[in-house]
Parts: C-alpha cells; structure tokens; sequence
C-alpha cells in the first residue's frame, strides 16, 4: 500500500511539471484556477487526471485546510471584541484590539489565495477547533469577575487559540512549499510569524498581570489568617 502511493507520488510530481507548463486545470496554480486549458481532447485529459490523482487529493486537504483557517479567523474577528471589552489590563485591552485588526488582514490575506487558487472561501465548514476555544474564553468572562484573575485565563484561552493558529499556518505553509506554491507559502508564513509574535506578546504581558492576580491571593491569604489568628 504505502509503496503503491509512494509511485502514485513520483508520477504526480513527475505530471505537476508538465502541467504547471501546461496549465492543467486539475493542478493548483498561483495566477489562478488555470481554467485555460484547452478541453478538446477528452483521452488527454483522463490521462493527466489518472497521473494527478495523488496531487488532487493533497490540493483538497491544501483546500479544506484554508477553508477551515478563513472560518477560523472570521469567529475570532466576531469574539475579539467581546475579548477586549472583557480584559481589565489596559495592556491586554490593546493588545487584543490589535490583533482584530491583525486578524481581519489575515482574513483578507486568505481571500487573496482564494482568488488566486480559484476556490470558494465560502464553502468553508464551520471551524469546530475555534468554536470550542472561543466558547471556553466566553465561560471564563462569565465564571471570573473582572480583574487581574479573569486577565490571566483569559491570556491562556488566547495562548490556545495562538498556538492552534500556529500550528494550522506552521501545516498551511509547508505543505504550499511542498506543492511549490512559493509565493501562497510566502504569504502563509507572514501570517504565522504574526501569530508567534502575538503569543510572544501575549506571554510578556502575562508575566506582570500573573504577578498582580498572585498579590490579590496573598492579600486575601493575609485576610484568612489575620481572621483565623
Ligand atoms: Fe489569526
């Protein structure tokens, strides 16, 4: 099995270099959905999609991936207000507010691949990943009071949504190198490096406000003994 796919490969990598000349529309090409071919010759055509069949299937999951990534970014641009309004370091407030903004390029940046590649953003499923992590930042606004405590679980619900980000654009980019979509993998990696930049970000600003919510506990420790002495 593993040996039959791996030929199935090297007879696609083979055909991708023929089509990207070619502009075989069953191969992903970065100036468009490559819909120029000439559909003449109906023999021609099963030929090539027999020899891209490997390359089809890793162009859905390429596909299914963005697809899964726009929905992603367009929950977070719903949920990051609610976010913002919800912190209480002034630090925190900023930075999620700029990373809506940050987050709504991302979005224009997918559509710009989109249009590129030729596929729909809008067939994309609903991202479960993200609904589950913005749903946990939305029970930990309505569990904790407003102050330091609530700023620290909310930089963690953060941090996890970061670092699914991270990994689905880390997937994202190498897979467009692997397809040899340099330029796709180019605007990928922006994309990520923003994302690990946030996360730093978001860990710089823990360390004062994971300082300020312990000296709200020691405080209340203090009041227990003093209480109980
Ligand atoms: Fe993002």
């Amino acid at each position: 099995m593993a040996t039959k796919s791996k030929s199935k490969g090297r007879n696609g990598k083979s055909s991708s270099k023929t089509s990207k000349s070619s502009s075989n529309k069953n191969t992903l090409n970065q100036s468009g959905s490559s819909e120029n071919m000439d559909n003449n010759d109906e023999n021609e055509n099963e030929n090539k999609n027999e020899s891209t069949g490997n390359e089809r299937s890793l162009k859905d999951v390429f596909i299914s991936q963005l697809q899964d990534m726009y929905s992603a970014e367009q929950q977070l641009i719903e949920a990051l207000p609610e976010m913002a309004e919800a912190a209480y370091d002034e630090e925190l407030q900023d930075a999620f507010s700029n990373h809506l903004e940050q987050t709504k390029r991302q979005a224009r940046r997918l559509e710009k691949i989109f249009k590129r590649i030729g596929e729909d953003k809008d067939e994309a499923e609903k991202c479960k990943a993200m609904e589950g992590l913005i749903e946990e930042g939305q029970e930990i606004i309505s569990e904790f009071e407003e102050g330091p405590t609530r700023d620290v679980a909310l930089i963690i619900g953060a941090q996890k949504i970061e670092h699914y980000e991270i990994a689905s654009y880390g997937s994202l980019r190498s897979l467009a190198e692997t397809m040899q979509l340099d330029e796709l993998a180019r605007i990928l990696d922006k994309t990520l490096e923003e994302e690990e930049i946030t996360d730093a970000l978001l860990t710089e600003i823990a360390e004062d406000i994971n300082m300020d919510a312990m000296e709200d506990v020691t405080e209340e420790l203090e009041d227990v003994e003093e209480t109980y002495a």
